[in-house]
């Protein structure tokens, strides 16, 4: 029999949950964000994120199974970030998710954030392991060869930012809004990416580890050199520094990427986390896997950013290994995989 199971997750700045079958059927995937939230502090704000988290975690449950059509009684097993992530919204949602199992006496699963992502081309498209995986969202860039449900090695990742910090600190440097992904993107389809240059920080070293955030100053010093010489930053010249920026990203995901690959023989590369939205990161990689005749996956946008249908399905690869946790499942800050 193939196992229902719920999902939530509330690990940074999105209150989701979602329900989910062994059969990889998504019934619902309920993400509430709180982007509105934290706009005017220019950044997620770990309190106000735990408390946001404590007041909508309930009603996202109620939604997903509700959108589900099912009941907690049709419900195999309850599964929930415990990590990483922001503590507070980590604890509101292992509180909840140990309450149900304890209401219900369904098995309680604590699941891996970062698993959830690896384990999604999965959910999405049945794939085999193993496989390459680039984790790239706003707080994690990391290459991992999966295996297996638990059974990653990482291969390399940032020194120190992540790629979607960085278009975020971009996007603050340039008086664009937050999250500064999308918005630096808008700016760059008006950019010149040759016009202005900017380093490819990490490309002369071996291996997969990266660095962006050598590329924040650059484009600090870019910006400040085109006030200093324009009187002011110009439209025209915002949108070459954003194009610019955009395609030293793309251009070191995708070496790091040949990289991998060559290094790990893998038959598939997927790509997972908000900045897999990017189209200039996405065409990148993929003419990578083309190059080495690898088959290249990024999941639908939904799945690829934060949300509880890939916190469910993890869940599911850990039960079909036959395991679950007590009431004793900690929630913690780090956990690397
Ligand atoms: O995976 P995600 O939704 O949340 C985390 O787990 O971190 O990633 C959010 C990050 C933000 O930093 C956001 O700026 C970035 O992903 N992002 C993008 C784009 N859309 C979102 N970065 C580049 N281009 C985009 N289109
Ligand atoms: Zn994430």
């Amino acid at each position: 029999m193939t196992p229902t199971v719920l999902g939530i997750e509330s690990s940074c700045d999105d209150t989701a949950a979602a329900v989910v079958t062994g059969d990889r059927r998504i019934l619902s995937s309920v993400v509430a964000g709180q982007a509105a939230l934290h706009a005017e502090f220019g950044g997620v704000v770990p309190e106000i994120a735990a408390r946001a988290h404590a007041e909508r975690l309930d009603v996202a449950v109620e939604q997903a199974l509700a959108e589900a059509g099912v009941t907690l009684g049709d419900l195999d097993a309850i599964a929930v970030t415990a990590g990483p992530g922001l503590i507070g919204g980590v604890l509101a949602g292992v509180m909840l998710a140990k309450g149900l199992a304890a209401g219900t006496g369904l098995p309680l699963v604590g699941v891996n954030h970062l698993a959830g992502h690896a384990l999604t081309p999965r959910l999405t498209d049945g794939v085999d392991f193993p496989y390459l995986m680039l984790l790239v969202s706003g707080g994690h860039c990391q290459f991992l060869t999966v295996s297996g449900p638990e059974d990653f090695t990482r291969l390399g990742g940032t020194i120190d930012d992540a790629p979607g910090e960085a278009f975020d600190k971009v996007a603050k440097l340039l008086g664009l809004p937050q999250p500064g992904g999308p918005a630096v993107e808008a700016q760059a389809a008006a950019g010149d990416p040759r016009a202005i240059p900017l380093p490819r920080p990490l490309l002369d070293r071996p291996g997969c580890d990266m660095s962006f955030s050598g590329l924040k100053t650059a484009v600090l010093r870019a910006r400040d050199e085109a006030v200093a010489r324009d009187g002011g930053l110009r439209a025209g010249v915002r949108a070459d520094i954003c194009a610019a920026f955009q395609a030293a990203v793309a251009e070191v995901l995708a070496e790091k990427t040949r990289r991998a690959l060559a290094l790990t023989g893998a038959p598939l590369v997927a790509v997972a986390g908000g900045g897999a939205a990017n189209r200039a990161i996405r065409a990148a990689l993929e003419a990578v896997a083309d190059a080495a005749r690898v088959r290249f996956l990024a999941p639908p946008l939904p799945l690829c950013t934060d949300n509880a249908a890939m916190i469910a399905w993890a869940g599911i690869e850990r039960l079909a290994l036959g395991q679950r946790d007590g009431m004793d499942l900690a929630a913690r800050p780090r956990w690397p995989l």
